[in-house]
């Protein structure tokens, strides 16, 4: 039996549940939540889509109880505030750093050898704040960000090119931030074309522009920050481990010296798996991608040295 326990019922939350149960990724998909009945409110509606749909996945939801989610495969964190519109991800951390940190420890103590996916923000420092308090291998979490960041990628190039999305490649590796983010277009390719020789210099620029700030326009449309996208990208990443695809996805992991850097979490490209992580490539950047990366690396051990200020360390 399979299951899967994703934390906070809200959009995002609620989305990723939905995308697992329809996809049939585990048997069992529970949702919990701080907020009394939404959680199970979601359930039932979402159970009720189940023959509509045809998923045999068994949904339901909880209020607090920990104990419902005992021995999930795969823990999937996306509790805290969302951004407002001209918020950064970052000028979230005050309040979710203790929320993430205590419901990590909570789900944990109901499935010790769970995989946990990351998905609230700011998510590199979340992730990174679970590497330094949880006591689990590095292996086993796992920030969503560039699998997310990279389908939104994937997304702007499909536009530019008109073109069917799934037939474009793409990867966004550093952090997730508006300013962190690199998307990698020299790497870009569109049914096996760079896509350098299909769209002008300034095509791209724009294109790894928008994809930086995908997050922060949408938070600009909704109000509030996207969660379609963001919870399929949950669900993609404890899908490929939950069924060991060895699917290569940008992922927020903990570097021990690959792409040279140590003690901190960052977007780079992995191999997922049953064992989580369980391989960082080595994709070769150029000087110019590595400069970028150490940038982007010094941007996010900035936010992280902020969990220090507020006692989360
Ligand atoms: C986004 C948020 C979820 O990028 O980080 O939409």
């Amino acid at each position: 039996m399979s299951k899967i326990t994703v934390i906070g019922a809200g959009n995002v939350g609620a989305t990723c549940a939905n995308v697992l149960a329809y996809n049939e990724v585990a048997d069992e998909v529970v949702m919990l939540d701080v907020k009394e009945g939404v959680s199970e409110g979601k359930a039932i509606d979402m159970m009720q889509t189940a023959q509509l749909l045809g998923f045999d996945t068994r949904i339901t939801g909880c209020t607090n109880d920990y104990a419902a989610t005992a021995n999930s495969n795969v823990i999937i964190i996306t509790s805290g505030i969302p951004r407002k519109p001209g918020m950064t991800r970052e000028e979230l951390i005050g309040t979710n750093a203790g929320i993430v940190k205590a419901v990590a420890e909570n789900a944990l103590k109901y499935s010790p050898d769970a995989t946990l996916v990351v998905i609230s923000n700011p998510m590199d420092t979340m992730t990174y704040l679970a590497y330094k308090t949880l006591g689990l291998p590095k292996n086993r979490i796992i920030g969503m960000g560039g699998a997310l960041d990279s389908s939104r990628f994937k997304f702007y190039l499909s536009q530019a090119l008109a073109c069917n999305a799934n037939e474009v490649e793409g990867i966004v590796i550093g952090g997730h931030g508006d300013t962190t983010m690199i998307p990698i277009s020299r790497l870009a390719t569109y049914k096996g074309i760079p896509v350098s020789r299909l769209l002008s210099a300034d095509k791209i620029d724009k294109i790894v522009k928008d994809t930086m700030v995908g997050g922060a326009t949408l938070t600009g449309l909704l109000g509030t920050s996207a969660w379609y996208a963001p919870g399929a990208a949950g669900a993609l990443v404890a899908e490929a481990v939950l069924h060991d695809q060895k699917k290569l996805v940008p992922c927020s992991v903990a570097l021990e010296g690959e792409y040279g850097e140590t003690d901190i979490c960052i977007g780079v490209p992995v191999i997922l798996g049953k064992n989580g992580v369980e391989k960082i490539v080595d994709i070769e950047l150029n000087d110019e991608e590595k400069a970028l990366f150490a940038k982007s690396a010094a941007s996010v051990r900035t936010t992280n040295a902020v969990l220090k200020e507020i006692k989360a360390l």
